[in-house]
Order: C-alpha cells, then sequence, then structure tokens
C-alpha cells in the first residue's frame, strides 16, 4: 500500500514538472519566439521570423559569457534596454533585422529572468 502512494505520489510530481517544462516551452515561444523563431519549426514562422533564431543567440551568450550568472544577465539586461554597443552580433545582424525593440512593459522582471534561465539552461 505504502509502495502504491510513494509510486503514485512520483508520477503526480514527474508529471507537474513535464506540464511546468511545457508551460515554459510555450511562454517563451510568446514572447520571444514571434521573432525568433522558437520552439517548433512551422513554414509559417520560417516566413515570418525576424530576428536570428533563438538557439543561435543562446550559443552566442554562451560563448562570450563561460559563468552562466553572467549570461543571465547580459541576457535580461539587453531585452529591455537593447543598444547597438552592447551587441554580440555582429553588423549585419542590424542590417538584416535592425536593432531589437526594446520588452518593456510586455513582461515582468520576474517573468524575463524565468525565460532566460530557461533558455540558457538548454
Ligand atoms: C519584435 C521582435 C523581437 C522580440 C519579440 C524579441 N526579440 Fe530579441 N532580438 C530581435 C532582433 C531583431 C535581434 C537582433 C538585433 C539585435 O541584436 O538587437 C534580437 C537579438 C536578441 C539578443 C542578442 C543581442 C546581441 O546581439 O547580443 C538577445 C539576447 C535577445 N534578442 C533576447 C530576446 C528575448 C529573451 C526575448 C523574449 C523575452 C526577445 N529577444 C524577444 C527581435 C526581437
Amino acid at each position: 500500500m505504502k509502495n502504491i502512494l510513494i509510486a503514485s505520489l512520483s508520477i503526480l510530481a514527474l508529471t507537474s514538472v513535464l506540464q511546468a517544462t511545457q508551460d515554459m516551452e510555450e511562454f517563451v515561444n510568446k514572447k520571444c519566439g514571434i521573432c525568433h523563431l522558437a520552439g517548433k519549426l512551422t513554414k509559417e514562422k520560417l516566413r515570418n521570423f525576424s530576428a536570428p533564431p533563438m538557439w543561435g543567440v543562446t550559443k552566442k551568450i554562451k560563448i562570450n559569457f563561460p559563468s552562466k550568472q553572467d549570461g543571465i544577465a547580459f541576457m535580461m539586461d539587453f531585452t529591455m534596454n537593447p543598444s547597438k554597443e552592447k551587441m554580440l552580433f555582429p553588423q549585419e545582424t542590424i542590417d538584416r533585422f535592425g536593432l531589437m525593440p526594446s520588452q518593456k512593459g510586455n513582461l515582468t522582471d520576474k517573468e524575463l529572468q524565468d525565460i532566460v534561465e530557461y533558455i540558457l539552461s538548454k
């Protein structure tokens, strides 16, 4: 009886972790994926993306900031206060896509932190 209880509790915990991950994935898609081609690729997204794909951004940040904490700080700051001087991507990125518009007002600091930690943990 006790074993069954433990087993069902573990399944419950696992399901809620999976659910949380899925919710986060959708949230990132909604907030960043429209421009950054995050999540599942669709023809629609491929036609409309207007920024470097998120996996490219993640790679760039990991190369430039070996410390995860620094990477998180950079990404959070850039998302709220983008500027040409801070950019890791080269001039050609601006020529093609323009500078990223600030996401101020589009998400709270807490939401941004959750998103950035999620993206950089992948
Ligand atoms: C309206 C479109 C748009 C949305 C929404 C958007 N971005 Fe961007 N982002 C861009 C563009 C365009 C660039 C490339 C030019 C640049 O670096 O500013 C970019 C670049 C970046 C960079 C790399 C900056 C560099 O060059 O070093 C980061 C980091 C970034 N975005 C994070 C995010 C995150 C996190 C979100 C979601 C919370 C997000 N962006 C949402 C358009 C967008």
